[in-house]
């Protein structure tokens, strides 16, 4: 019996009729799952890796700053770095200067990527001084500026991803406006800029965006780490998607598992030890094929603590992967934090800890 068939299966069979493929200006997509956006995080391995997978929909970079792009940094060009197994994709802009950001997006219309998104949540103070991110949200007519001229400059959709407001519900206005304007979808984080991902995720200020908008779909997003909380979002807010951020560091299988109960009503096992650390290092494969070995392990230092996060005891991985190099170190540091765990974890079950 193969191990697959060996694991128990849950199905949760309450009726439950999932939107559509999601479908938004020339776009049709495979589903309705969505990548969030994670500056430092999302680039072009890890959403590889997450394609390789299945189950998602569309998958978005780090936030880019248009600025750069049309100044042809190369910090810039790293960031929209692409390739046929990473489609489709969106591409984050962050600015507030119209014309910077219509041109930095005719940028990427002509290198061929799928979507255009606007950065309009963002809290941290680097994007919010010049005016973009959540600053947006804090002056709408900058905002609305801004988006008319990429709506009319561009042939690909253009997409926002906004939060519910700065310190209080303003999205449903500021959503229709942004609908009026044409753009084509509205990622919606259920949080107001004050909160930063604090306080639990507001689904009824999602769902009167979704009302305030019916011609364009909306995304529903915060806190979707399983494929119950996706239904759920799903059914409180009648939002057309829902999109998926931290919760594919600890589950990189996320989407395809929501896409999977979406189909059938099964709730996939998690992971096992071994799957996850194939995954990782394929990850790390990815990094170090895009960036080199110098510059992908650093970078892999931050996610690894985050996949090992539903392993149980994981300190001394964590300790050692902090100090990562060079790919044959990952091979070590795996084995010894295999034994090391085994170790623990028989201790434990014979009561000798
Ligand atoms: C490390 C990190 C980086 C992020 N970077 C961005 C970003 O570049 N652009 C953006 O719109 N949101 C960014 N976000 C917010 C996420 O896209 C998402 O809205 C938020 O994490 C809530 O979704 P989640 O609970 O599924 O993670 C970031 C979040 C995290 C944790």
């Amino acid at each position: 019996m193969n191990k697959r068939k060996r694991r128990c299966k849950t199905f949760v069979n309450t009726p439950f009729s999932p939107p559509p493929p999601l479908r938004f200006g020339s776009l049709e997509l495979s589903g309705n799952l969505v990548l969030a956006p994670m500056a430092g995080y999302t680039s072009l391995p890890f959403r590889m890796a997450l394609h390789e997978i299945g189950g998602l929909s569309l998958g978005t970079s780090d936030l880019v700053n248009a600025r750069s792009l049309i100044e042809k940094n190369p910090n810039a060009f790293k960031l929209i770095r692409s390739g046929p197994q990473d489609r489709p994709l969106a591409i984050q802009l962050f600015g507030a200067v119209p014309e910077e950001m219509r041109d930095a997006a005719l940028v990427l219309e002509s290198r061929g990527v799928d979507v255009v998104d606007v950065n309009m949540g963002c809290p941290v103070p680097k994007v919010c001084k010049v005016g973009g991110g959540a600053a947006m949200m804090a002056h709408p007519a900058r905002a609305f500026a801004v988006v008319k001229a990429m709506a009319d400059a561009l042939r690909i959709p253009l997409t926002c991803k906004i939060r519910l407001g700065i310190d209080s519900l303003i999205a449903p206005d500021f959503a229709r406006a942004l609908a009026d304007l044409g753009v084509k979808a509205i990622a919606v984080h259920g949080r107001t800029k004050q909160q930063g991902f604090d306080g639990e995720v507001d689904l009824d200020g999602i769902r009167k965006v979704v009302k305030a908008v019916p011609q364009i779909p909306v995304i529903g997003n915060g806190d979707i780490t399983t494929p119950l909380e996706a239904r759920k979002m799903l059914e409180e807010t009648g939002c057309a998607g829902v999109m998926a951020g931290r919760g594919a560091f600890y589950n990189p299988w996320i989407f395809r598992d929501i896409r999977h109960y979406f189909a059938t009503g099964e709730i996939l096992p998690e992971a096992s030890f071994d799957e996850r650390f194939k995954f990782m290092a394929r990850h790390l494969d990815l990094l170090i094929e895009t960036f080199g070995e110098k510059h992908g392990c650093p970078m892999f230092r931050k996610m690894a603590p985050l996949y090992v996060k539903r392993l149980g005891p994981a300190a001394e991985f964590k300790r050692k992967i902090f100090h990562l190099q060079t790919r044959a170190q990952f091979d070590e540091i795996t084995a010894h934090y295999r034994q090391w765990r085994e170790e623990i974890l028989g201790r434990k079950n014979s009561g000798l800890n």
